[in-house]
């Protein structure tokens, strides 16, 4: 065959690829609302960056037919690009070939694009729409998962693993996913579930929607699956890109940091008054992140989830760290299970990938409750208790108001290796609230007093007592686990000067094969 000829059986067989499942079957999935494999991958990378992998793989399964059915690709596009200059891994699920459904072939082609992230410390980014095993190809499919699954294990905590879910990832096909570092689902678009809305029917005999079952929503707000909600694809893409800005490539990796002229020293002269004269009334801490972060930015994680703990990524005069706050504005900013789960699983991930965690501080304490205990809330606030203990990354703690109970022990208090510790003025570190602690304290002289004035103002003084001895920054800081007490409207400025000073910490944990968290 002439060279000419040679060449042009290479583009035919090109452009037979890149056009998966066919024109109709990618129309569909235009009309579906969703993008094919290759436009998102186009829309994710620095536009002529990609340089794909295994186009002319095909299946080799000749059962139910499928010999004569054959594509390029085989139903998912793979290979490697960069975001911002930056060298990432993906892969790309194709729904227009057999619905994107995962053959041994397909699943060869993600773990070579896996083991070569592993072998050059990058990202590796999973666009996810498929029907999940082939089911022509049985076994072999589903051997190709637990392949997948085995490199998603020892991928954590070495790179940033992010899932997009962009369509249908149902069966065990989700865990792949749950494995990964960070989830992002699109509205109405896309759903996870272990089995679907026909299989809950027979089972449980609960009539579903697959929204109702394991939309983007659900996820985000219920179930804690997904960390972000994306309106449609683009946010999604958009999402991913600037997620990896806070990252380093690898675990051995700082992140890298980022141009600021947004000023060190800039005051914030709200802060010295966003805290409410009443201990009781809320106030919103994301004012606060605001108020100090570059530019003002934070890109928060699982918004929707365990809303009483705010967590997410912002920098400090170009500096990467992750930020955990308590909120105050729901639920008094109380720690119980979700949000104890949600802030230890990123604690974990900051310290995996030598992210600094700045920690903001106003948490009355542990819910109390029946649901609560049965729940489990010893182990999972254990969790997040052992997050803190066991990071060794920088680690800033500042407590704007409530720091009680067990609460001030666990939000990166001095006592678990935190670094640098401060308080604002208005910070109260006791034991618990001075309203409990009263009823405890003087509880047989409370039930003798007989007139409910008296009684009232008894509690009143006693509660005005205890306050003026504990709830106050000074006694924590009198025994150096508070290293300073800051001017509320200076805390930028501070954080900053901590971690600069912080850049060369150096702490390890003991040698082990690995701890026995909480699970
Ligand atoms: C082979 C599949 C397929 C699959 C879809 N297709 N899923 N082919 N194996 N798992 C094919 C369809 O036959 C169809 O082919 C094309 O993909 C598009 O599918 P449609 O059904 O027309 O699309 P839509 O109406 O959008 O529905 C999408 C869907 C549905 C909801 C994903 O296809 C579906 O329910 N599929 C089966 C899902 C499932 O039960 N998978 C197994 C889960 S268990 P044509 O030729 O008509 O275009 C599992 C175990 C993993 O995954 C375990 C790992 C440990």
């Amino acid at each position: 065959m002439p060279i000419q000829e040679k060449i042009q059986e290479l583009l035919d067989k090109r452009e037979k690829a890149r056009l998966g499942g066919g024109e109709k079957r990618i129309e569909s999935q235009h009309q579906k609302g969703k993008f094919t494999a290759r436009e998102r991958i186009d829309m994710l990378l620095d536009e002529g960056s990609f340089e794909e992998f295994d186009m002319f793989v095909s299946h080799r399964t000749v059962d139910f037919g499928l010999d004569k059915q054959t594509y390029l690709s085989d139903g998912v596009v793979t290979g490697y690009g960069t975001i911002d200059g930056r060298l990432v891994y993906v892969f790309s699920q194709d729904f227009t070939v057999f619905g994107g459904s995962l053959s041994e072939m397909y699943a060869q082609k993600i773990c070579k694009v896996m083991d070569k992230a592993m072998k050059v410390g990058a990202p590796v980014i999973g666009i996810n729409d498929s029907g999940g095993a082939r089911i022509q190809e049985g076994v072999k499919s589903l051997g190709g998962y637990a392949e997948i699954f085995q490199r998603n294990i020892l991928a954590s905590g070495v790179v940033p693993q992010i899932s997009a879910i962009f369509g249908p990832c149902a069966g065990g096909a989700v865990y792949s996913p749950a494995l990964t570092d960070f989830t992002i689902m699109t509205k109405g678009k896309s759903y996870m579930f272990v089995t679907g809305p026909k299989v809950v029917k027979t089972v449980t005999g609960e009539t579903v929607t697959d929204d109702e079952l394991g939309g983007a929503m659900v996820h985000g707000s219920k179930s804690g699956v997904t960390h972000f909600v994306a309106e449609d694809e683009q946010e999604g893409i958009l999402l991913i890109r600037k997620l990896l800005s806070y990252m380093p490539q690898n675990n051995l990796e700082d992140p890298p940091l980022a141009f600021c002229d947004d000023p060190i020293d800039r005051l914030e002269d709200s802060l010295n008054e966003i805290i409410p004269e009443s201990p009781n009334k809320p106030y919103d801490v994301k004012d606060v992140i605001h108020a100090i972060t570059d530019y003002h930015e934070f890109v928060e994680v699982q918004r929707h989830y365990a809303p009483n703990i705010v967590v997410g990524f912002a920098r400090f005069n170009g500096i990467s760290v992750g930020i955990v706050a308590n909120q105050p504005n729901y639920l008094a900013g109380v720690l119980d299970i979700n949000s104890s789960r949600k802030a230890g699983r990123f604690v974990r991930f900051c310290d995996a990938f030598n992210i600094p965690i700045v920690t903001l501080v106003d948490v009355p304490g542990f819910l109390p409750g029946t649901t609560q205990e049965y729940g489990g809330i010893i182990l999972h606030g254990a969790k997040l208790l052992f997050a803190y203990g066991e990071a060794t990354v920088p680690k800033i703690t500042i407590i704007l108001r409530k720091a009680y109970g067990g609460a001030y022990d666990v939000m990166g208090s001095k006592h678990l290796r935190g670094d640098i510790n401060y308080a604002w003025p208005t910070a109260e570190v006791a034991v618990m609230g001075p309203r409990g602690a009263i009823e405890v304290l003087h509880n047989k002289e409370i039930s003798e007093i007989q007139d409910e004035q008296e009684r009232l103002q008894f509690i009143n003084k006693k509660e005005e007592e205890y306050k003026r001895k504990f709830a106050n920054p000074y006694v924590a800081a009198k025994y150096g686990f508070i290293d300073d007490v800051i001017e509320p409207r200076n805390t930028r400025f501070r954080i900053i000067r901590a971690l600069q000073s912080l850049s060369t910490k150096k702490d390890v944990n003991p040698p082990k094969k690995h701890s026995n968290m909480p699970l």
